[in-house]
């Protein structure tokens, strides 16, 4: 590995990516290409390994413009993206330690043996009982919204990597956009929450001049 050429590959990327406000409404991202976007979610870690996620491709115009009027940080973005993408985050009725998602995760596709299992099961309930303290509805939610932030970055960074321009949107309501994404079966609010969006496309115009604080003053090393 050419270690110099791959961190200028990385470097430019990560000059490259901004948020893109406003996207070329007519160049689509080719399939190959976004699903490798959609890759380096699939693969991003988890806490345990339990992936509270999901991950919706909102390529359907109609609904993204009844969303508009509840998502002020995306309203060009969401007319005009290539693809769109929700990141869900699993609620407590799923992330909660002995659920039956939790098993399923451990036993079918952890494959993890009953007594490993069970010994794991334990330590998350120390986890999340009393190391993080997120038992509550909220808290746990909030978990999960964290770790889907995971796959937003990988997404965004995987994207810029092969010149695809992205936004990363929490500019929303959270309670009237989950309502329409329910309304229209998007959205089953039983299990799941809205943690952050995504539009992904190509820019029509150039970006501002990146600002921020200088390394020094938020880098240390003690
Ligand atoms: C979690 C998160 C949420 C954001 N939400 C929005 C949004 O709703 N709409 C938007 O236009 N930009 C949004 N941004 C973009 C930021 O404003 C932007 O990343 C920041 O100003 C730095 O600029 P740059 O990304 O172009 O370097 C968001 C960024 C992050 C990381």
């Amino acid at each position: 590995m050419n270690k110099t050429k791959v961190k200028k590959q990385v470097m430019d990327a990560y000059g490259f990516r901004h948020a893109c406000k406003i996207f070329d409404a007519d160049k689509k991202i080719g399939d190959e290409d976004f699903d490798f976007v959609l890759e380096t979610a699939h693969l991003s870690p988890s806490s345990f390994g339990f992936e509270p996620w999901s991950f919706v491709v909102l390529q359907d115009a109609r609904i993204r413009e009844l969303l508009v009027p509840y998502a002020w940080g995306a309203t060009k973005q969401l007319p005009t993206a290539s693809h769109f993408v929700i990141l869900l985050a699993k609620k407590s009725v799923d992330m909660k330690h002995g659920s039956d998602y939790v098993r399923y995760m451990m036993k079918e596709i952890q494959q993890l043996p009953d007594d490993v299992a069970d010994e794991k099961n334990e330590k998350y309930k120390h986890f999340q009982e009393s190391d993080f303290d997120i038992a509550d509805e909220r808290t746990m939610f909030d978990w999960a919204g964290k770790q889907c932030y995971i796959a937003l970055g990988n997404m965004m960074s995987a994207a810029a990597m092969i010149g695809i321009d992205s936004c990363p949107v929490e500019g929303f309501d959270r309670k009237l956009l989950e309502k329409v994404l329910a309304d229209e079966g998007v959205l089953d609010r039983q299990k799941y929450g809205v943690a952050v969006m995504a539009g992904f496309g190509y820019r029509i115009k150039q970006p501002r001049e990146k600002t921020r604080r200088s390394k020094a003053d938020k880098i240390r090393t003690v």
